[in-house]
């Protein structure tokens, strides 16, 4: 019989889904050779602002693209590779909530089975990024909420479910609700690891202010600690006598919670309290200046952290004048997110940026951050300006104040290429863009070797093998070029337009262990193959899935 798993299954799960490119169309599943399936797209450094590190990859980068093929380029090309994965601290992701409502600046138009699709690819590439030590954080409403703890228990395994964040977004009621009037989104919270531990956070005013001191003792403010405890002790049971005379035993089924000689000393001590007048049940005190930060909590008020009016009003502040971005999070909000999931230095990664609170963020907590939005024009209007400002020290909103951000660091913006496959009635061509270098450059991203600028004719390496890219037929005379260039023990991948006949036996021949690729038949079978061991590396399929949670 075979093992069955618990699994959330949705038509076209096993397929790629095509995202339509209008908010209007429709999406279409295809077979996983399809080549948007596992394509990496070529990106170019497109601007700097600010001051930022001598190796390109190494900087703080703002993306324009499809979150997905920034994911693949992360995790793909070499040079971005060797910095992020298994290297990112954080993920946090807020993408559209596929609500059915059509926002100003995007279009949340999926169905739950598109945009199950979409999230899923997109999140096996997060997981292979996230460091051991990190966490993915996914920001939801009541829309999908259900489904993607679903989604995020087999891609991450439910052992590595950590929390489900409860933010207060709203202000105040909305009276003209049809049935309720909803309060909260949600953030589900995955680690990479089950042995993640989550920063703690800052004292706070409020958290201090239960402590009290109203015997005046030396060693500050103190909370009455519950002398009971319910697990059974051998010298945990026996009757003790106040100041005033009464005594005092365990109810029943507790035990007190320290031996009847420890409880003496600290009453010596001045560390028992018996209430104002002496006769009350004691209680074991617990010192302000004793107590550790504070473990985060699940619910996110937003007098603590901000709300939708709050984030509405940062983006004024940073905009005076525009129509705001629809839908960004506050920055005291983001603040508690990387406080407890990063420290400074650490890589933040959000694929959906929107107006980039994220990134705005990080940087003025002095940590390293990638971004990335689909629409341009999200990006020239809110995106880039606003993180500009961020680093040249002229946004003073936020939580400027409170982490004493005065601008600074800098970042690099990248453009994510067209696809270089044109799906046509005669089958998958290559665009006509795919020529020259570019081509070279992208079959270089494509088949994960590191790019060579001054190579030629050779363009890229990866461990002993080299690459050359032809751009038309490989024959003999190409052959002993490329041959010829190669260094001792060197074997080269030879990828062409065309490939003339007797070339794969002049190549076996003056070099074995070469081989000759034609594209873009052999890049898309071998992208698929990549692809494909991706997906059966996910916890679902490596059988860990469905067993054990989190104590
Ligand atoms: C809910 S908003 C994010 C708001 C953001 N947290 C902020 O504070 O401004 C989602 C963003 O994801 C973008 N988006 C949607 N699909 C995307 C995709 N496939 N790749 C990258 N960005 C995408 C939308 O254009 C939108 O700006």
């Amino acid at each position: 019989m075979t093992k069955a798993r618990l699994e959330l299954v949705w038509p076209g799960k096993d397929k790629f889904m095509l995202v339509p490119k209008d908010a209007h169309g429709k999406p279409v599943w295809v077979e996983r050779d399809h080549p948007a399936a596992s394509e990496v797209r070529l990106a170019d450094f497109t601007g700097i602002v600010g001051d930022v590190p001598e190796d390109p990859y190494a900087a703080n980068l703002l993306f324009t693209g499809d979150s997905l093929d920034v994911l693949r380029i992360l995790c793909e090309v070499p040079e971005y590779r060797s910095i992020y994965r298994g290297k990112v601290k954080l993920v946090y992701i807020d993408p559209p909530f596929n609500t059915g409502q059509a926002f100003e600046h995007y279009d949340d138009w999926m169905e739950h089975s598109t945009w199950l699709s979409f999230m899923r690819e997109r999140l096996l590439l997060i997981s292979d990024l996230l460091a051991p030590d990190g966490s993915v954080w996914v920001h939801l409403d009541d829309a999908e909420h259900h489904r993607m703890r679903l989604l995020m228990d087999e891609v991450f395994g439910p052992a590595n479910f950590v929390a489900s964040v409860i933010w207060e977004k709203a202000d105040s009621p909305r009276n003209s609700a049809r049935q309720f009037s909803t309060d909260q989104d949600y953030v589900l919270v995955y680690s990479r690891n089950i042995d993640w531990s989550p920063n703690r956070l800052p004292r706070t005013a409020e958290s201090d202010s239960i402590y009290s001191n109203p015997d005046d003792d030396p060693r500050g403010p103190w909370l009455p600690g519950d002398p009971y405890a319910n697990k059974p002790y051998s010298k945990g049971l026996y009757e003790k006598v106040g100041p005033t005379g009464r005594s005092f035993s365990p109810p029943p089924g507790r035990y007190w919670r320290v031996s009847e000689e420890r409880l003496d000393e600290l009453n010596d001590d001045g560390r028992v309290w018996w209430g104002p007048t002496g006769n009350a049940r004691p209680s074991i005190k617990r010192y302000l200046n004793e107590v550790a930060d504070l473990v985060p909590r699940t619910i996110w008020s937003k007098e603590d952290v901000g709300s939708n009016r709050t984030s509405k009003n940062e983006m004024r502040a940073i905009f005076a004048g525009v129509s705001s971005f629809a839908t960004p999070k506050p920055e005291r909000f983001m603040e508690r997110v990387l406080r407890i999931s990063t420290q400074p230095g650490d890589i933040v990664l959000d694929c959906f940026a929107g107006s980039g609170t994220t990134a705005a963020v990080a940087q003025k907590m002095r940590r390293r951050w990638v971004t990335s939005e689909i629409l341009s024009s999200t990006v020239e209007q809110f995106t880039l300006p606003r993180l500009a400002k961020v680093v040249k020290g002229d946004d003073a909103g936020g939580i400027t104040k409170a982490v004493a951000w005065e601008g600074g660091g800098g970042f690099r913006t990248v453009a994510v290429g067209p696809s270089m496959y044109e799906d046509t009635p005669f089958g998958v061509l290559l665009a006509e863009w795919a020529a020259n270098v570019r081509f070279a450059r992208a079959v270089a991203g494509q088949l994960g070797f590191e790019w060579q600028a001054d190579a030629a004719p050779l363009c890229g390496v990866r461990g002993r093998m080299r690459l050359a890219v032809v751009d038309g037929a490989v024959g003999s005379e190409e052959i002993r070029q490329v041959v010829g260039a190669l260094g001792e023990n060197e074997r080269v991948t030879i990828v062409a337009k065309s490939v003339l006949p007797e070339a794969e036996s002049i190549l076996a021949e003056v070099s074995p262990g070469s081989r000759i690729r034609k594209a873009p038949r052999d890049l898309l079978t071998s992208g698929a193959r990549r692809m494909r061991r991706r997906t059966e590396a996910s916890p679902q399929h490596t059988d860990q899935s469905t067993e054990g949670s989190r104590p």
